[in-house]
């Protein structure tokens, strides 16, 4: 029996994302605090003989994804461009465990790309350079450098740009989806004419001890598509209210394009108290109680466990 590779695909989370201007092909300009949580996908894949790549979906979050084909999968387009490197001759078969909301502002289909590139790198033994990857990952969408890189950091230019940054501490956090998909394109499209945030909004030097100091300085920043995507879905409003009313909470926020926010809490404790009153209220809604993951919990913490031990 071949061995099965496992490589989990964490939810990124835009603790602030910023605006900063837009570049004539379209694309806009952002300047992003960008950490991963312990809620995520998990993927995994064996070997095969022949070069044949195959991906099924399971997992909660599968939906129409399991249904559809699966060629224009984000994990089915890595693989391909990993392949056509021509340094790998061999194919696989993958699984994806979809936990994630679809096009919900947490990277879902980013993180799964990544992971591809990480998982079939092992797998096919591949030795890309940086560069090459990186080209990879940025062709793939502006969100999977950063999912790549897979460490807090600040993200600029349209994603490609990464500033790595000291660890932040496990901070308690609940993610929220309303339970609705988003357009990204429509998001940025629907905030024209709103102007463009100053770039050079965070101190890349500054270190936290908790998640209060974490929230304090967060409150300096905001999401600039929080208004658009609120127009578009009011819904999101309901879910931020709802998240700022918990006990504990120390921000509140959309990541991304949204629709998915998180709240920032003070105690482990106080978050898992948080989503379970949220949950009674909103069934509708997906849930997580996570925290930020660090060097040390990401060792620990398979995907799923919601808290450090
Ligand atoms: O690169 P990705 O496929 O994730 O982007 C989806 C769409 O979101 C782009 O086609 C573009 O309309 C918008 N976008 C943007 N600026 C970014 C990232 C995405 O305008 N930095």
């Amino acid at each position: 029996m071949s061995a099965t590779y496992r490589q989990q695909a964490p939810a990124k989370v835009n603790l602030f994302l910023h605006v900063t201007g837009k570049r004539d092909d379209g694309y806009h300009l952002l300047e992003s605090l960008v950490c991963f949580t312990a809620t995520g996908d998990v993927l995994t894949g064996e070997l095969r003989d022949d070069d044949k790549i195959t991906l099924s979906i399971t997992g909660p979050m599968a939906g129409n994804l399991a249904l559809e084909s699966t060629d224009d999968n984000l994990v089915m387009r890595a693989a391909r461009m990993l392949q056509e490197t021509g340094t790998a001759k061999q194919g696989a078969d993958l699984v994806l465990d979809k936990r994630l909301p679809v096009a919900s502002g947490i990277g879902g289909g980013s993180a799964d790309a990544a992971a591809a590139i990480r998982l079939l790198s092992e797998m096919w033994k591949l030795e890309l350079d940086d560069a090459t990857l990186s080209r990879i990952a940025l062709s793939l969408g502006a969100d999977v450098p950063v999912c790549l890189h897979g460490k807090t950091c600040v993200m600029s230019g349209i994603g490609e740009e990464i500033t790595e940054l000291p660890d932040l501490p496990p901070v308690p956090m609940v993610l929220i989806n309303p339970g609705k998909a988003v357009s990204t394109p429509e998001i940025f499209k629907a905030r024209a004419d709103e102007g463009f945030s100053p770039t050079g909004a965070w101190d890349t030097n500054q270190t936290f001890q908790s998640g209060a100091a974490l929230a304090d300085a967060l409150s300096e920043c905001g999401n600039d598509l929080t208004l658009p995507a609120t127009g578009i879905l009011p819904e999101i409003c309901d879910v931020l209210n709802a998240l700022a009313r918990e006990e504990g909470c120390l921000l509140a926020r959309m990541s991304g394009s949204g629709a998915t926010c998180f709240g920032i809490y003070d105690t482990f404790d106080q978050a898992e108290r948080a989503a379970h009153a949220i949950a009674a209220q909103n069934p509708d809604c997906w849930i997580s109680p996570t925290h930020i993951l660090t060097e040390k919990t990401r060792e620990q913490a398979d995907i799923g466990a919601a808290f450090p031990d």
